[in-house]
């Protein structure tokens, strides 16, 4: 980051005396004030609970412009990528800065995809858990519990060590996801097939049997790893902060993705996915598009807790881009599947027209996000809804690791240790009678 020429100062209706702080710029977008001697000088903290002014760190991996609904991984838009990459290539350049070259991409495909296999005793591990219980719940155990087979990379100092870990998250996440969705249905687990692509692989485990051969659809294959790609990194958003903290600690890798996946799984987070199809079929068996009018009510109705799942965004206050190419991914795969008149889809897109021309969302800049078109696609596509969410930590896996990585490989490193405004009991004594 670079010095900028102005400064900030801080001054006190008290007369105390004012304090001047460095502003550091970017490449793009808002300059930041180092307020880091700010207690040292002042004896006060900043409070910004959510952080909707905080910069937490320095980072070169994603660029979000909020306003311009614009999202650039190392520079690159994404509906660029989307149109002409891979989710391999994105995981190379999310990585390691830029796009692979032939010889690179050849190298690194093979990297990933000869560690596709897990240990042979998460299987075991695997029949610790209900049938029916939720993949988040499964996949945040399965994830932790990769610290306990992997003693040989866990020097996060050493580059090599980071690395060999990043590929091991990436390539076995698909391996523990279709594990988990298995699990689910009672089936045997399906082992990878190094002669599939990232994604073909993923589908194969997911719905192959030892019963017949199982066809990798191209559409499908191509529309999954769309949806990888649109989901690869974001910034600074909830998990991606847990994985920073929970890393700063100097814990091992596994456990800062496990507790990724912990933050992801929330509904106001990369759970949104599931809960706007739920609110998408919920709203179709009580009269789908004749009933919008009175949903939307109960949406702007402040008291009724209902929002619409897959709309708002902390930071995009214009059209999620993702979103749009969401729903460009939507409409590809329902019409090869024979499914352009999903009643879902047309659902989602009557909410999106009537919530894009409604005073409530215009004034409060609401629309779309990553999560509100990208159920219908995964619902269309076999996945059970309960797994779109363990969909999105397999794909957000490279930009947690990456982002992780980004942060040890700053020797200014720190633990992270927020402080807090204290509005509780001064020092009293315990009563001696009780
Ligand atoms: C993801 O950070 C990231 O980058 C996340 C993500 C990623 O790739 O990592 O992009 C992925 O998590 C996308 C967001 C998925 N979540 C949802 O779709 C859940 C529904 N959306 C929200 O709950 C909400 O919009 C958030 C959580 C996404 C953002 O919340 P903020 O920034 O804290 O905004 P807010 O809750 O303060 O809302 C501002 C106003 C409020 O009304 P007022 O108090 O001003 O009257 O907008 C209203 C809110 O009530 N509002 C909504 C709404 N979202 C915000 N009202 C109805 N429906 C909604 N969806």
């Amino acid at each position: 980051m670079q010095l900028s020429d102005k400064k900030a100062t801080l001054s006190f209706s008290d007369g105390s005396a004012p304090i001047e702080f460095p502003v550091y710029q970017g490449s793009v977008g808002p300059d930041v004030i180092d307020i880091r001697k700010l207690y040292g000088q002042s004896g006060m903290f900043t409070y910004d609970p959510g952080f909707m002014s905080t910069a937490a760190c320095e980072s070169g991996i994603t660029y979000i412009d909020g306003d311009k609904g614009q999202l650039l991984y190392r520079g690159y838009p994404i509906d660029q990528l989307a149109q002409n990459c891979d989710f391999l290539d994105i995981c190379y350049l999310i990585l390691n800065g830029d796009l692979p070259d032939g010889a690179q991409k050849t190298e690194f495909d093979s990297l990933v995809t000869n560690h596709t296999m897990v240990h042979e005793q998460m299987r075991i591990f695997m029949q610790g858990f209900r049938r029916d219980a939720h993949p988040m719940a499964v996949l945040t155990g399965l994830v932790g519990a990769l610290s306990a087979f992997y003693h040989d990379s866990t020097d996060i100092t050493n580059p090599h060590h980071r690395h060999v870990s990043a590929i091991r998250l990436i390539a076995k996440m698909p391996t523990l996801v279709a594990m988990a969705y298995k699990h689910s249905l009672g089936q045997p687990y399906i082992y990878p097939k190094n002669d599939l692509s990232y994604t073909g692989n993923f589908l194969h485990m997911m719905f192959a049997t030892p019963c017949e051969d199982y066809k990798v659809n191209e559409v499908v294959e191509r529309a999954l790893d769309r949806i990888f790609i649109l989901h690869a990194d974001h910034e600074q958003n909830a998990s991606t902060s847990t994985v920073r903290l929970c890393g700063s600690s100097g814990t091992n890798p596994f456990a800062a993705i496990a507790a990724g996946v912990g933050c992801l799984w929330g509904p106001a987070h990369g759970g949104a996915n599931e809960a706007c199809l739920q609110m998408l079929e919920e709203l179709q068996a009580n009269g789908g598009v004749a009933k919008v009018g009175e949903f939307m009510e109960k949406v702007k109705d402040k008291t009724s807790g209902v929002r619409l799942m897959g709309f708002g965004h902390r930071v995009y206050k214009n059209y999620d881009p993702r979103a749009k190419l969401m729903q460009e991914t939507c409409k590809e795969v329902l019409s090869a599947l024979g499914l352009e008149n999903d009643p879902l889809f047309k659902l989602a897109m009557e909410l999106e027209r009537i919530a894009l021309e409604d005073p409530y969302f215009v004034e409060r800049k609401l629309y779309p996000n990553v999560d509100f078109y990208s159920g219908i696609v995964q619902r269309a596509i076999g996945i059970p809804t309960s797994l779109f969410t363990a969909i999105f930590a397999l794909a957000r896996t490279v930009g947690w690791i990456a982002q992780w990585s980004e942060m040890l490989s700053d020797p200014d490193y720190k633990i992270g240790r927020p402080r807090q405004l204290y509005t509780g009991s001064q020092v009293r004594d315990v009563p001696t009678q009780r």
